[in-house]
């Protein structure tokens, strides 16, 4: 199952309707610190579990990642599998996370300190360097450009011929390496003309924030609506049905139409597709914990925190209080509209920029910007929100299409009813599946 990618399990919108946690293809293995074979089982990886312990302290094979948060290491999976485009079973033997019998694996921990290093070093701690920035997607970084259309070889490519051509005088990185120590341009170059455009003048965030307000329905309409239940399709990759053991492998995932839902009952929410022959994939937030149900479990760090805005009954309406520095930097289109774009630096979590954007006409949200962010890198989000229509005096987008590293999809509702009765069962993370029979001694 080497490079190919699976179709990812679950997705947030704006994140939470896209974010992806897994990789199908290993949903029954369990995301656990792994004990050894005939000890105690393992403990499961909940955030209570995880919390106030070092990654070292919950795993039992960390060197690389000695010292972070035990609930960024999966965050920081996450992000690899994305920037190099393979599942977890790449590095990984399935169901036993702590071996490290696999050459990849070993290889991505060698990767993971020389990424550190070049950031600790020449770009002055700061996470400037990521697995992305040579990988770009792809297992085998690339050294020569390749053409449009190219498939480039499997081979490893350096050249062999380097040693013998090559300046042999580095083999370390130092810290006056940084771009921030080189010496400053002492001649100035020619004057460039001034530029010519027109200067737009951007409104406040005040003025955009509460024209949104307005444009949705008001305040008194916002606070009427204590939940929202959206019943529709989702166009989206999806994997064939189950085959029965022993017969010839399913045909690849392929992009289909499958019954989708969205429930939100601030802070709560849930989002679920049925795909055939498997079941509701589902994704929740139940107010304190964030799950998905296949793999069964709980998500942590940077995947947490975009599944907590599954329970947004209005997308971005509370930037203001999640971020920091919000401004209005841009004027933009979306398709043939103009929007301004918001920024503002995401104060939970590991600290990053978000863009929202607002339809100038409008008022309405018409794009979120995010990223699932890890120790290691980040990867985008963006949630395009369209159709906005009247739902009990609130203005609700009954469509939105969510472009992701983790394949793409698009919500299209068909029914959103304000107020229905939800349970609150529908938010609580499903009992996981008994732990595997302890493995016999191996030696
Ligand atoms: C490119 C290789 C690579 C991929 C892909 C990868 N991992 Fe890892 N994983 C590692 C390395 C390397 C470590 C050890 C890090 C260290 O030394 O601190 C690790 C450690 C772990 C651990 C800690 C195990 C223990 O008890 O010590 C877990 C759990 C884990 N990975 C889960 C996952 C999951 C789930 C995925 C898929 C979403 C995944 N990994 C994808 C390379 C990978
Ligand atoms: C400075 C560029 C660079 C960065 C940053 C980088 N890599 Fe690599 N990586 C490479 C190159 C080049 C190769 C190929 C070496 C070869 O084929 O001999 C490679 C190979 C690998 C391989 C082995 C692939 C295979 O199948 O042989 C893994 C796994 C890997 N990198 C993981 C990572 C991870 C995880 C990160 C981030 C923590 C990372 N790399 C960051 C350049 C980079």
């Amino acid at each position: 199952m080497n490079t190919k990618r699976f179709v990812r399990g679950w997705t947030g919108i704006a994140a939470p309707l896209a974010l992806a946690t897994v990789a199908l293809g290993l949903n029954a293995t369990r995301l656990a610190a792994q004990a050894p074979a005939g000890g105690p089982p393992p403990m499961p990886a909940t955030a209570a579990n995880l919390a106030g312990k070092t990654a070292e302290q919950f795993y039992k094979k960390i060197d690389a990642l000695k010292g972070i948060p035990a609930a960024e290491v999966h965050p920081a999976m996450e992000y690899i599998t994305t920037a190099l485009g393979v599942g977890c079973g790449y590095c990984h033997v399935p169901g036993k996370f702590d071996s490290d019998d696999k050459h990849e694996k070993n290889v991505a921990r060698s990767m993971m300190k020389m990424t550190m290093a070049l950031n600790n070093t020449v770009f002055d701690a700061k996470r400037e360097i990521t697995c992305y920035t040579c990988h770009r997607g792809a297992a085998k970084a690339a050294s020569t450009l390749a053409l449009a259309g190219d498939k480039v070889p499997t081979e490893p490519s350096a050249a062999e011929i380097f040693p013998a051509l090559a300046v042999m005088t580095y083999s370390s990185i130092e810290p006056d390496m940084s771009p921030s120590k080189a010496p400053a341009t002492v001649m100035a170059g020619p004057a460039r003309p001034a530029k010519a455009e027109a200067p737009v003048t951007l409104p406040s965030v005040d003025d955009v924030f509460s024209k949104y307000e307005e444009a949705l329905g008001g305040k008194a309409a916002i606070a009427k609506v204590t939940s929202l239940v959206h019943k529709g399709m989702a166009e989206m990759l999806v994997p064939a049905p189950p085959v029965p053991q022993g017969a010839p492998p399913p045909p690849p995932p392929a992009m289909g139409s499958v019954a989708a839902e969205l429930d939100v009952k601030s802070p709560k929410g849930v989002v679920s597709v049925i795909f055939p022959g498997r079941g509701p994939q589902m994704m929740g937030f139940d107010g304190t914990i964030g799950w998905t149900n296949a793999p069964n479990r709980e998500e942590t760090g940077g995947e947490l925190l975009i599944v907590k805005e599954l329970g947004e009954t209005v997308p971005a309406l509370e930037f203001r209080k999640q971020h920091t520095n919000v401004k209005v930097d841009a004027m933009e289109k979306i398709g043939d509209r103009d929007v301004y774009r918001v920024v503002g630096t995401r104060k939970e979590g590991i600290t990053t920029l978000d863009r929202i954007y607002f339809d100038a006409q409008t008022g309405l949200l018409a794009r979120t910007y995010t990223t699932m962010q890890s120790v290691l890198g980040g990867f985008p989000e963006e949630m395009t929100y369209e159709d906005y229509r009247d739902v009990s005096g609130l203005k609700v987008p009954f469509t939105m299409r969510v472009v992701s590293a983790e394949g793409n999809r698009t919500y299209e509702w068909s029914q959103v009813d304000a107020n229905a009765p939800v349970d609150d069962s529908k938010f609580t993370r499903p009992e996981p599946p008994p732990p595997p029979p302890a493995r016999p001694a191996a030696d």
